[in-house]
């Protein structure tokens, strides 16, 4: 029987999307309030699950404690309080978008776990606004 475990975690983060081989107008029309030409904060809710048996030993799917520092070493350490555009590699070549960070929230996460365990991001760029990966 399969169950799906999940941690909340959050992190603040600038950026600002754009592409330089557009103009200004078209990057406004595009890009809305995201492509303000000196960037602005989101306060980003990530959710991460993994969906596993049950061990039968523990009665757990995963330890949460053990999921809570995988996330906060791999993922709030490394984009927490940063400019995604300038201080994340990933992103100088690619925007900062709600998607483009899960992906990248995923492939950071994914060689934790087992071929046993599924898992999922959710991530919240706005309260009203979030996105899903899972490979
Ligand atoms: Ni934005």
């Amino acid at each position: 029987m399969k169950v799906t475990v999940s941690r909340k975690a959050h992190f603040n983060a600038a950026h600002k999307l754009f592409r330089s081989d557009w103009s200004d107008e078209k990057n406004k029309k595009v890009f809305g309030k995201c492509a303000n030409e000196n960037y602005h904060g989101h306060n980003y809710e990530l959710i991460v699950s993994l969906t596993g048996e049950i061990n039968k030993e523990t009665g757990y799917v995963y330890d949460l404690g053990k999921l809570k520092n995988i996330i906060k070493d791999e993922v709030e350490e490394y984009l927490d309080h940063k400019n995604l555009n300038l201080d994340i590699e990933d992103f100088k070549t690619i925007n900062p978008s709600a998607e483009n960070i899960a992906i990248l929230i995923y492939n950071k996460l994914i060689p934790h776990f087992d071929e046993n365990y599924e898992l999922k991001i959710t991530l919240y760029e706005t309260p009203r606004n979030f996105v899903e990966y899972s490979g």
